[in-house]
């Protein structure tokens, strides 16, 4: 088992213009695990998402990936290297069936200059994949239906076979629980932990509220105006006095 991080956050900063939006970020986030950046809104969590993804070139720092150092590199080269944000790539096509949505990132992915018969051959198995990865998600019965006829909580989970079933090593969620109610909320939770339990996928989400990530992250960090504030356990999180100062306003009951 490889035990090195992941992701490897050295030194990062972002500004826009002259305003520093995100400043001397480092952290490591392990493999096979369920880590969570928080902080309010405003705090440079999407700015830092951006940044670690390709989005843009970080104004100061270093991103390693899996070893490698990808700061500033292309979006797509990062995608190809298996960090995979969900809900950049993740348009779902309406009138598309749920595997055709899929399957079409998949085909995309695999070479377009391949003979015509090595391409067919290479889309049976992709196929198979595609199906293997909306059974392991639930929704294989619906495999055959447009997308637009699904309930929201299965169209999120279309978006979330369509970032897997590309084997991704390192999935980014910048606040999957976004615009939900409070059922899809703890639907979104519940999906994203038998994720990482089956897949085995590592997982780096930010959200703004606490109360999701406490139920799902083994790890948090803590952005607070564009600084780390604290890492740690939610345990650890949930006691901590700076946390509570800033983030929680004093609060304890969040
Ligand atoms: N493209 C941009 N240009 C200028 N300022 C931006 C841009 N994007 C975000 N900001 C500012 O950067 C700060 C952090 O934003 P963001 O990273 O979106 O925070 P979060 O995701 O934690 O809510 C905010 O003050 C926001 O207004
Ligand atoms: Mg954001």
């Amino acid at each position: 088992m490889n035990s090195q991080p992941i992701l490897k956050i050295a030194h990062l900063g972002h500004s826009y213009g002259k305003f520093p939006v995100i400043r001397d970020i480092s952290l490591e986030v392990d493999r096979g695990s369920l880590t969570a950046l928080i902080g309010p809104n405003g705090a440079g969590k999407t700015t830092f998402y951006n940044a670690v993804s390709g989005r843009f070139r970080p104004t100061r720092g270093q991103v390693f990936f899996d070893g490698r150092e990808i700061t500033g590199m292309p979006a797509h080269k990062i995608v190809s290297l298996g960090l995979l944000r969900s809900f950049q790539i993740t348009n779902i096509f309406p009138n598309l069936t749920v595997i055709e949505n899929v399957l079409v990132p998949l085909v995309l992915q695999h070479g377009k200059s391949c003979a015509l018969w090595r391409r067919l051959q290479a889309e049976d198995k992709l196929y198979r994949q595609a199906e293997a990865v909306l059974d392991k998600i639930g929704i294989l019965d619906a495999a055959g239906r447009p997308a637009c006829e699904l309930a929201y909580g299965d169209r999120r989970r279309v978006e979330m076979a369509i970032v897997l079933a590309r084997q991704p090593k390192l999935v980014l969620l910048d606040e999957p629980t976004a615009g939900m109610n409070p059922e899809e909320t703890e639907q979104m939770v519940q999906l994203i932990r038998e994720l990482a339990e089956h897949f085995g996928t590592t997982f780096f989400l930010t959200e703004h509220d606490m109360r999701v990530v406490f139920s799902v992250a083994a790890k948090i960090f803590v952005l607070h105006q564009g600084h780390l504030l604290a890492a740690g356990s939610p345990q650890a999180i949930r006691e901590n006095r700076r946390v509570r100062e800033a983030y929680l306003g004093g609060s304890t009951d969040a």
